[in-house]
């Protein structure tokens, strides 16, 4: 089922040159079984026009409040109740003013003042209005009312400025769209996520690395943040981005990874080890490019740290979550790292599988406690991740019961 299938999300556009991204964040929406109905200002249709956005909605565009025809077909009061979410994507300076000085009037400053549905603002305008005082103390008032304020983005504006003030991506906004509805069953705790490869240097231009391409690590960094967590996620080099809301750590290399995780694991309640560590790295990297002016060459290679076994011998050890990827016996050498390490739970895959585990978009998971396991069949990442973080929830829950007994 997609995420918001079912949801019925009003669409407030105001007029910032943003709102030429409305009809691709109404499109996005709709894929993920959203029902949208769009509100426009009179601003909004200077920039972009109410027969696109009925084009990409499938709803007549709302845009005044004294239009008889318009309040005939869903009047502003039954608007205000059918929203399940109001979205205001772009919300300029000026929307966000009137709607904390309780203005009603035109048709979406009425509508938020009506509805009792909850109320996300995409903040987008230029750096200095958005670090003026009256601005940040709206947002500030706004925040103590219960909205939810949804950037703004960091980089370079319209006027040619650089700074904060951008509305967030339609991906980050969708994705935002998305964790709103579920359910925050990790408020309060701090998951620690290891992601991707490392890469260990052989010379200032090489390195030996592997094929993980941190899509499971993200998508439980994703899944976490979703479901309320802090989230920490610290990474090896990918070409993803990070989840919106998690902070990211980037390494190179396993020596990196364990000191950032032995440094965040004893404050955390739970630490998913999801990367593919290189179990060696180069006894002596060379600190020159190395000429290849011998036939043959030999690297000696010594043994990286064990990440999550370490974490795993920590006296303030946080609950433990390890991975294990296998071409043969999955059950057998899984079961054989679960105890070795130390863990709570291990995560298998079988990764001779065709079209699953490392570099692919699906996975299929076993879990393995020390008394049971639990199959997650095949599906996308994301999917997958989602079970995974609501099953390791239940088991920290379970053992937190046993231990406070
Ligand atoms: O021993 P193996 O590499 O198969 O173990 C896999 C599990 O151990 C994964 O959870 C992986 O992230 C973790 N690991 C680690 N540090 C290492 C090697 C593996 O944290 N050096």
């Amino acid at each position: 089922m997609e995420i918001l299938q079912g949801k019925k999300i009003v669409l407030g556009i105001s007029g910032g040159i943003a709102a030429y991204k409305a009809p691709e964040l109404v499109r996005r929406l709709k894929e993920q079984g959203a029902d949208i109905r769009v509100v426009m200002t009179e601003g909004a249709k200077a920039f972009i026009t109410p027969l696109t956005l009925q084009a990409v909605s499938g709803n007549a565009v709302a845009d005044s409040l004294l239009d008889t025809q318009a309040e005939l077909a869903m009047g502003h009061i039954e608007l205000a109740k059918w929203a399940d979410l109001i979205i205001i994507a772009p919300a300029t300076a000026d929307i966000i003013a009137k709607i904390t000085a309780g203005m009603a009037n035109d048709l979406l400053t009425t509508l938020c003042l009506a509805t009792s549905a909850p109320i996300a603002i995409a903040p987008a305008m230029n750096q200095q209005m958005w670090h003026a005082l009256a601005t940040q103390a709206n947002i500030t008032t706004l925040k103590d009312r219960g909205y939810h304020i949804w950037g703004p983005g960091c980089g370079e504006q319209a006027c040619g400025d650089v700074g904060l003030g951008r509305m967030l991506d339609v991906d980050d906004l969708v994705s935002l769209s998305g964790d709103f509805f579920v359910e925050k069953y990790l408020q309060g705790q701090h998951w620690v996520v290891t992601a991707g490869p490392t890469r260990e240097a052989i010379d200032p231009v090489r390195y030996i690395s592997n094929h993980s391409s941190g899509k499971m690590g993200y998508a439980i960094a994703h899944a976490a943040v979703r479901a309320g967590a802090k989230v920490t996620l610290i990474s090896g080099p990918v070409t993803l981005n990070a989840p919106f809301g998690c902070e990211l750590i980037r390494v190179n290399s396993a020596d990196e990874m364990h000191q950032h995780a032995l440094s965040l694991a004893p404050t955390c309640s739970t630490f998913v080890a999801c990367a593919a560590v290189a179990d060696y790295r180069v006894a002596n990297v060379a600190a020159q490019k190395i000429k290849k002016t011998n036939d043959a060459m030999q690297l000696e290679l010594v043994k990286n740290h064990d990440i999550v076994a370490d974490v795993a011998q920590l006296t303030d050890k946080p609950f433990i979550v390890g991975f294990a990827a296998e071409t043969q016996n999955v059950e057998h050498y899984a079961r054989g790292k679960l105890v070795r390490k130390n863990l709570d739970l291990i995560a298998a895959n079988d990764v001779a599988k065709s079209g699953q585990g490392f570099n692919s978009d699906d996975n299929a998971l076993t879990l393995f406690s020390a008394v049971d396991h639990i199959e997650i069949p095949l599906a996308n990442k994301t999917i997958v991740a989602q079970q995974l973080v609501s099953l390791i929830n239940q088991h920290y829950l379970a053992k937190l019961n046993s231990t406070e007994l």
